[in-house]
């Protein structure tokens, strides 16, 4: 029987600045759902991407004295690099500069005109340039965007339209008759409403930038915006090329996942895009909410406060970070970001009731039985509860996972974490421990633990597909013992099976010391950290005066450290790699004596950045990081807070 097919994509992002923690959110969701049904053996197809034309581009490259095109090929490789380090399981990177969209997109233009959906008129409207978007006088307040709250100017051109006014009574139509079309239903409610005040044709072509697709049969014009991004949902799976076999196999997708603020593109203008071109339309579109600050600000790359996940990843590790956006916001309402709920997180969840359940268990498993278990064991009717509520786990996460509400799922599972520890203490393994004639009970106790945690750890990979084999490994199950099927049985750990007590999972993080520290990385304005006044800068002696001039020459650097380890063959020599602003570079620096490799990652240096490369001990080192002489034996690297990789010291 040929396997079912699941189809789920994230927006595709602007490449108009580094992506962030927002973008990192729909991202990990798409990726949890994606993994969650693999695990239940659907054939996947998981989308993102890059949204790579349009003005604000056009006008960064300028601002940096580079091509549209350079400028977007380093920020999408920024989102790739991203995404292989969160572990996003995507099967598939659009950008819409590749060439089989940029074609189809085309085709698919050329067609709607032939078919009379798309026609030549002039447009003429309030034009906000960093929202990239036209507004009505209706939607203009005080002079201001709507969305941006920045000053918008009146504008017009020739353009083309897509007759969108056409659609109104098919979509409404269509709501109706899908009544999960649009998710969570308040989203369809406000949509509803916008369709009732009535839909103007949709201006899809533009004349006054020219980075974008330009229109085959009418070259002075681009493609503007939703006409080329929104087909990337089909050009993906090769809709309008030479090979549709996928577009035949995955679409319609299964769900949209996208922020409420793009819901009305993707459930008026991208269906009826569809029905004007005679194709199915996307099961599902799922609005979710915003990550807002603690002051309640939207974190946006516009307001340039927003919160690096590198840092955070180089901080807590990706699972961490994976674990706090997936279980802290219910899918579908807004959020806070804050750091103190970040680290209490990962405390009180992970390193608590994770970490401890599984230290503890293996602990014990080694000190009583040497690390098997004896398969003589006694089972009591306390045993019962644990049993039931880790058989009936699977059936809970699938159904919040169907209504893509992995918050709820992550809960689920940790109820069952949580009553593991307390089984722990109910049963007192300790005290089991010290009476000869009480080994069997002993035995089915720890038993108990290990199954909990075996089924946990099938559920948790979908989350965390770090952290969930590295519980597996400590309890020595092989793959039988670990399928999805696995996860709603009871007894599948051998009585052979090796279990140690591993490295703790997550190491508790002392809060204080900790939000300190972040929030001085990290923009939070709900915790400014304090200014601490300059000290006085003291004459060194003995040096030879220099000219600001010669200063100059020197090219100083802010630089993220992405990663870092030990040079093999070298006593004293770490190797960074490190984030300047404008790309990779490495750098070797002779401080392994003082640092360790997690000491640095995910911590902005200073680096001489016009040094002439020289080779050390075969790698080939572009710059020196600065560090002080503290003392006799003592060097301290300058680290830099809250400063953006690639800004110039001076
Ligand atoms: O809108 N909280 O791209 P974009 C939660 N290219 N999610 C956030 C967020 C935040 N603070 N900030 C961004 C575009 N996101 C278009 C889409 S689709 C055919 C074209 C997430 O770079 C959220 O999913 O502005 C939002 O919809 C998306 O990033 C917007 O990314
Ligand atoms: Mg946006």
């Amino acid at each position: 029987m040929e396997k079912k097919t699941f189809y789920i994509t994230t927006p595709i992002y602007y490449p108009s600045g580094k992506p962030h923690i927002g973008h990192c959110y729909c991202t990990l969701a798409c990726d949890a759902i994606a993994r969650y049904k693999r695990m239940q053996g659907y054939d996947v197809m998981f989308l993102t991407g890059t949204d790579e034309h349009g003005l604000k581009i056009e006008q960064n490259a300028e601002k940096e004295g580079i091509t549209p095109k350079e400028y977007v090929d380093r920020v999408a490789k920024q989102f790739q690099d991203l995404w292989k380090l969160l572990n996003i399981s995507n099967d598939k990177f659009i950008r819409t500069t590749d060439d089989y969209h940029v074609a189809a997109v085309q085709k698919i233009f050329k067609e709607l005109y032939d078919r009379g959906d798309i026609y030549k008129g002039e447009y003429k409207g309030w034009y906000c340039t960093p929202c990239e978007s036209f507004w009505t006088d209706t939607q203009v307040k005080d002079g201001k965007c709507p969305d941006c709250g920045r000053e918008v100017k009146m504008a017009n051109e020739e353009a083309y339209f897509f007759r969108l006014s056409k659609y109104a009574e098919p979509l409404l139509k269509y709501y109706e008759d899908h009544p999960d079309f649009i998710q969570p239903d308040s989203r369809k409610n406000e949509m509803i409403r916008f369709i009732k005040q009535g839909l103007e044709d949709l201006c899809v072509s533009r004349t006054s930038f020219s980075w974008g697709i330009p229109v085959t049969f009418d070259p002075k014009h681009v493609v503007y915006v939703w006409v080329d991004a929104l087909t990337n949902y089909i050009t993906a799976l090769g809709y309008g090329s030479g090979d549709d076999s996928l577009y035949r196999k995955f679409w319609p997708a299964d769900v949209h996942f996208v922020g409420k603020e793009i819901v009305r593109f993707h459930t008026i203008i991208w269906p009826a895009m569809l029905m004007a071109l005679d194709l199915p339309l996307p099961k599902q579109v799922y609005g979710h909410g915003w990550l807002l600050f603690g002051d309640g600000s939207k974190m946006s790359k516009s307001k340039g406060n927003v919160v690096d996940p590198l840092v955070l990843c180089g901080r807590y590790g990706v699972d961490a970070v994976r674990y706090f956006l997936l279980r802290e916001i219910p899918f579908g309402a807004d959020g806070l970001f804050t750091n103190e709920a970040l680290i209490g997180r990962i405390n009180a969840d992970l390193a608590n009731d994770l970490g401890n359940l599984l230290s503890r268990t293996t602990a014990m498993v080694e000190k009583y039985f040497g690390g098997t278990i004896p398969a003589l064991r006694e089972s009591a009717p306390i045993d019962d509860e644990i049993i039931s509520m880790a058989l009936e786990l699977r059936k809970k996460c699938d159904e919040a996972v169907d209504g893509y509400q992995f918050s709820v799922a992550l809960t689920e599972i940790w109820k069952l974490v949580a009553r593991a520890n307390k089984y722990i203490d109910e049963t007192a393994p300790w005290a089991l421990g010290k009476d000869e004639t009480k080994q069997a009970r002993l035995a089915a106790v720890l038993y108990n633990l290990c199954e909990v945690l075996r089924i946990a750890s099938i559920l948790i990979r979908p989350f965390l597909p770090d952290t969930a084999p590295k519980i597996q490994e400590q309890l020595g199950a092989s793959a039988d013992e670990l399928t999805y099927e696995a996860a709603a049985k009871w007894g599948m750990l051998p009585p052979d099976a090796k279990i140690t007590k591993g490295e703790a999972l997550y190491p508790r993080i002392d809060v204080e010391k900790e939000i300190e520290a972040l929030n001085r990385l990290i923009p939070n304005p709900a915790a400014k950290a304090e200014e601490k006044p300059a000290e006085d800068a003291k004459k060194p002696e003995g040096v030879a005066q220099i000219g600001i001039e010669d200063f100059a020459k020197v090219d100083l650097r802010a630089a993220f450290v992405k990663a870092c380890e030990p040079v093999k063959g070298s006593k004293k020599l770490l190797k960074l790699t490190l984030d300047d602003g404008k790309g990779e570079r490495t750098v070797a620096s002779g401080i392994s004596k003082w640092y360790k490799p997690k000491d640095l990652i995910g911590r902005t240096v200073v680096v001489v950045s016009n040094l002439k490369p020289a080779k050390l001990c075969g790698v080939e080192s572009q710059g020196m990081i600065l560090a002080a002489d503290a003392g006799e034996d003592d060097v301290r690297v300058v680290f830099l807070e809250d400063v953006p990789a690639g800004s110039k010291i001076r």
